[in-house]
Formats: C-alpha cells, sequence, structure tokens
C-alpha cells in the first residue's frame, strides 16, 4: 500500500481509538495499522498488551504471531501459531504460516503434516497441494499417499508465486546481494561474449530489475515481465526498462505475438525454478526470436535424475541437463553454451544451476 495511504489508515485507526479506548475492534486495527506503516515496535508492543488482556482471541493472537514472523522471530512466531491452533486446530492461516516456519528451518516432516492439515480443511488450496507434493517428493514411502491426493504438478500455481514475490519485494535485493550472493544475472549476460547492442530484448520474470540492470547494455529498447505487481513496482523506480507488463511468462510471450514484435533477445533470470515443464515456453520464445536472436536462462540443476525435472521440497523445480541438450535442439535453438555455475545461497550451501545461452537457427 503507497505510504500517504498507509499514513491516513492509521490516522482513522487512531480516530476510532480515541473515540473507543477499550474497544477490542479498534485497538486490533490500531496495532496492525502502526506495525504496518513503519512502527514495528509500538504495533508489536500494543498487540502484546491486547493479546494479554484477551488471552483467547484469535485474531489477535493470530496477528501477533504475523508481527513475530516478520520480524524474522521465527521460534516465538511459531508458539504463538501453536497457541492459536490449540484454541482452534481448524484455523488454517496458523497451519499456513507454521509449514512456511517448519520448512524454512528444515523440518519437512513437520512441514508436510501442516500442509496436510491444511489440505484436510481446504481441499483446494492450490498452494497447500503443491507443497505438500514438494515435501512428498522426496520420500518414496508417502509419495503415493501425496499422489492420491494432488496430481503431479508442472508449474507453482501462479496464484502462490504471485504471492511470495508480492510478500518479498521489499526486502528482495537487499537479501539477494547481501545474504544470497546472487550473481546470476552479471554470469549469464557474460555468456555473450560480446559488446554488440541489440533492438529489441524481453526479459521475462524481470523481478525488481536486478537482471534488467546487466541486460540494459545491450539492448536499445527492453521490456520486463512479472506476475508480481510489487516487483514491477521497485523496477519501475530504477527506470531500467522501457515497458513494464503485468503478466505471467506465457501471456507476457502471448501478447508480444499478438502485438507482432520480433525479439532480439529472451532472457529469464532465475525464473524457470518456477516452472516444471518448460516445453510451452520454449516453444513460444523460439517462434517470437529472430533469426539468431538469443535466448538466456538460469535452471537450478538436478543431480542424476531420469527425469526432465524434479519439483524439490522447497516448492521449486531443478531441471536435468538432459532435458536441455534434448529439447532446445528441437524448438530450433542451436546451444551456444550450457555453464555450471552456483545459483544463490540456500541455508548453509550454494545451489548448482545452468546458465543457458542459445540462439534461434
Ligand atoms: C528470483 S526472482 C528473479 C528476478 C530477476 N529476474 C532477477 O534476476 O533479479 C523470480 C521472478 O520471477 C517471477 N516469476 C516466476 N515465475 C513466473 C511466471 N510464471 N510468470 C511471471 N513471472 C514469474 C517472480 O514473480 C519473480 O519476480
Amino acid at each position: 500500500m503507497p505510504a500517504e495511504r498507509q499514513k491516513l489508515q492509521l490516522l482513522r485507526c487512531s480516530l476510532d481509538l480515541a473515540n473507543k479506548p477499550e474497544d477490542y475492534d479498534a485497538r486490533l486495527n490500531f496495532s496492525v495499522q502502526l506495525f504496518r506503516s513503519g512502527h514495528q515496535k509500538q504495533g508489536l508492543q500494543h498487540m502484546t498488551a491486547l493479546v494479554r488482556e484477551f488471552p483467547t482471541h484469535l485474531t489477535a493472537i493470530f496477528n501477533l504471531g504475523v508481527m513475530l514472523q516478520k520480524l524474522l522471530r521465527f521460534s516465538e512466531a511459531a508458539s504463538v501459531y501453536a497457541r492459536v491452533l490449540k484454541i482452534n486446530p481448524s484455523y488454517v492461516d496458523a497451519w499456513i504460516n507454521m509449514a512456511g516456519i517448519c520448512s524454512k528451518f528444515g523440518y519437512n516432516d513437520k512441514s508436510r503434516a501442516a500442509w496436510k492439515r491444511v489440505l484436510i480443511l481446504q481441499p483446494d488450496n492450490e498452494m497447500a497441494k503443491h507443497m505438500f507434493l514438494a515435501l512428498s517428493n522426496s520420500q518414496p514411502t508417502i509419495q503415493c499417499e501425496a499422489q492420491n491426493i494432488c496430481s503431479p504438478s508442472s508449474q507453482m500455481p501462479i496464484s502462490m508465486i504471485e504471492g511470495i514475490f508480492d510478500e518479498y519485494a521489499a526486502n528482495f535485493d537487499d537479501h539477494l546481494e547481501q545474504e544470497l550472493d546472487y550473481r546470476t544475472p552479471k554470469q549469464l549476460i557474460s555468456l555473450l561474449q560480446t559488446n554488440e547492442v541489440k533492438r529489441f530484448g524481453l526479459d521475462l520474470g524481470c523481478g525488481t530489475g536486478l537482471s534488467g540492470m546487466e541486460i540494459r547494455p545491450y539492448v536499445e529498447h527492453l521490456v520486463g515481465s512479472d506476475i508480481s505487481e510489487k516487483m514491477l513496482r521497485q523496477a519501475s523506480q530504477k527506470n531500467t526498462y522501457d515497458q513494464l507488463w503485468h503478466l505471467d511468462n506465457e501471456h507476457a510471450l502471448n501478447r508480444s505475438a499478438s502485438l507482432g514484435l520480433p525479439w532480439d533477445m529472451v532472457t529469464a533470470v532465475d525464473v524457470f525454478p518456477y516452472t516444471g515443464d518448460l516445453d510451452t515456453i520454449f516453444n513460444l520464445v523460439a517462434s517470437l526470436l529472430v533469426p539468431k536472436g538469443s535466448f538466456l536462462f538460469s535452471v537450478e540443476a538436478v543431480g542424476l535424475c531420469a527425469k526432465p525435472y524434479r519439483l524439490l521440497p522447497t516448492g521449486r523445480y531443478a531441471h536435468s541437463l538432459s532435458y536441455l541438450r534434448d529439447r532446445l535442439p528441437q524448438y530450433k535453438f542451436s546451444i551456444e553454451k550450457i555453464k555450471a555455475a552456483p545459483i544463490r545461497r540456500h541455508r548453509d550451501g550454494l545451489i548448482d544451476g545452468y546458465l543457458v545461452h542459445c540462439k534461434k537457427r
């Protein structure tokens, strides 16, 4: 929410609270608005006091958990969610947040159990289906159970991608550059091995524009597309792109087809880990690139694997080298270079990946 609207909301809640200082709802809304508008410490203090006075009011307890989680106080947040679930075991959002915290600490079994509770309460919850499958995949004995509940997935649900990155947008650049040692855009663009400037470039899943900053010197006119509006808002502040499209990858490619735009370069930097089956994308990119046009992308690498891709416990996909080598030529790409390289950090290790440069024949 833009800062001005946030201030206005806070003012409204303060007035409401002044009129009804003992009212539970007025105090709840005031604490939430205070926290959201940057006064996190005070928001947390108000919410803690509210929970002390109304120890069984679930919305306040849950929101206290959310605040602690946002402040990265994960263990405390988990205890607060456990308290919510003790009072009401059907509180879905508490299960969802609990599942996320368990995954973060590598407690995959606990996370899987929490997602299963979500699925029992909301059998159509797409994120729960995806994560339940992802966390079941590495354990053959429970794979069958998962497959009875959910059908195999070839792409993370678009609404889930949007939710993850909308939430992440404000901290994305700092987190990736300072903590995750993210150098994939630079490394990928170095595969071009030329200073030639191309005319039209499309950066799929452009995010906040970290990829665009590296690509910009190589194209005259650069379009970025992404499904997360908040990531795009960050990108627009960098003034790196000539246009930004709020679309998922397939719709962005279809849109450029309907506009008759031929691309000289298409990039997708750290975007394909959210899509397992890349055939549709490869086909669309091939149909839109000019002859000798460049397609640059990165994927996470799966170790030895007979299948084209694997859904990992993180909910992302890793692709096999044989899939890339087999499919790209089928879509009339010549492979210029595939380089094994770390993509970014994850917990204590590095995530292995492949950086790919191919050209339309
Ligand atoms: C890890 S970020 C990378 C952002 C940028 N390319 C960079 O290198 O900094 C992944 C981005 O891809 C976007 N994304 C993932 N899958 C997508 C899809 N199917 N359609 C559109 N955007 C997608 C996400 O919203 C997110 O902004």
